[in-house]
């Protein structure tokens, strides 16, 4: 018989903070895809700071956009994190089984401005989920971790042996970092605890269909989404900080993930739950291994979409770091999962994405 994501009882929940977001939508799709079970179901929770819904819609464009592919239904409520008494509410609703916890705020350059926001969005709200947790008997939760946790790489590739927490710079790398350790802390207070945390490199890439994607507000801070905004003729140029690092041509090599295969691996990591005597706390690199340059991603996203990249070379950019590419043995052997998605994979559905929907969710 093919697996369920979650054999747990007859009406199992699986509750996705920030699930309308880019990562957590694309996840919310993949364990639609694979479950099998009559009597589960997919709560959201989402405050909307970074996802969009249409006037007169109840749900938002990304989770609608699921239900429709997938032709089954998804619980959506409009909440922010920080409201105990509204998440102690969908814990008494619904029967979760476990969490996977996208919500936070994500701009590093932001997050130098806005501290407090930061901390406040990313800490706080994950230790008011942990709680709301605990008090319903919930403990298992899946976490959005990254690899910014481990700063300046010592060597690479890097694996989760690495040390963390040295040398971060933003309050975001910092807020990742802190809600790990205190993962840790109350893993070792309590054994019913099993929390995976899920480190990824550069999510890029969209659904298949082309129907979901990353939908940045503003003026992209990723690079890919930044590429397919020039391409598609919202931005006039690209700008490439730095050609002098020590790499294969001077700009700066990073790891991309497709997040079709990141999102398979949140459905692993939940499967991990079931298996007899797993406890504790757990961090996993989710990447390709391989890394790839600026001017090598230009390359590709060019070939795949047909359309000129202007680009124009500047000074490196306070922070950036030379090259970052993941160990991932370990999820190979912790999850049984590898990344199985292309460099062309990830640049073509980024593309489908943003050709035919060249405002983004706007545009559908
Ligand atoms: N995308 C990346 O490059 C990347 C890399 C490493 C780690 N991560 C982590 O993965 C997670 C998801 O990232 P993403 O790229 O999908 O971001 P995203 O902004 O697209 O999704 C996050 C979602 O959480 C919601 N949200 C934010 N604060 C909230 C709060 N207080 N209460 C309720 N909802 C809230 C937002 O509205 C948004 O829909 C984040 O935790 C992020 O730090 C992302």
């Amino acid at each position: 018989m093919k697996p369920t994501v979650y054999e747990g009882t007859m009406a199992s929940a699986i509750l996705v903070t920030g699930g309308a977001g880019y990562v957590g939508s694309h996840t919310v799709a993949s364990i639609l895809e694979r479950e099998t079970a009559p009597d589960f179901e997919i709560v959201v929770v989402d405050n909307l700071t970074n996802a969009y819904r249409a006037e007169g819609h109840k749900k938002p464009e990304a989770i609608r956009i699921i239900e429709e592919l997938t032709n089954k239904k998804i619980s959506f409520y409009e909440l922010d994190l920080s409201d105990k008494q509204g998440l102690s509410k969908i814990f008494e609703k619904h029967s979760i089984e476990c969490v996977i916890h996208f919500a936070a705020l994500k701009a590093v350059g932001e997050s130098v401005q806005k501290p407090l926001e930061y901390y406040q969005a990313n800490i706080t709200g994950t230790c008011t989920l942990l709680e709301v947790m605990r008090s319903y008997g919930v403990f298992k939760l899946v976490y959005s971790s990254s690899c910014t946790v481990y700063g300046e790489p010592e060597r690479l590739p890097i694996d989760e042996g690495h040390e963390t927490g040295r040398g971060l710079t933003s309050p975001y790398g910092k807020s990742k970092y802190f809600c790990e350790e205190i993962m840790k802390d109350l893993c070792t207070s309590d054994q019913r605890w099993k929390i995976i945390s899920l480190r990824y490199f550069n999510p890029v890439g969209a659904h298949r269909s082309g129907r979901i994607g990353e939908d940045p507000a503003g003026i992209p801070n990723n690079l890919m989404p930044f590429i397919a905004q020039v391409a598609v003729g919202r931005l006039p140029e690209l700008m490439v900080f730095g050609n002098d690092y020590p790499t294969v041509d001077g700009t700066g090599v990073r790891d991309y993930i497709h997040v079709e295969d990141l999102a398979d691996g949140h459905v692993k990591a939940v499967r991990l739950f079931q298996q007899p005597g797993f406890s504790g706390f757990h961090a996993v690199n989710l990447g390709t291994g391989t890394g790839y340059s600026v001017l090598q991603m230009i390359a590709a996203f060019k070939s795949a979409s047909g359309r000129d990249i202007p680009y124009r070379i500047v000074g490196r950019r306070a922070g950036d770091i030379a090259a970052n590419y993941a160990d991932v043995s370990l999820s190979h052997r912790l999850l049984a999962w590898r990344a199985t998605r292309t460099l062309e994979d990830m640049c073509a559905d980024t593309w489908r994405w943003q050709s035919n929907n060249p405002q983004g969710f706007k545009s559908s």
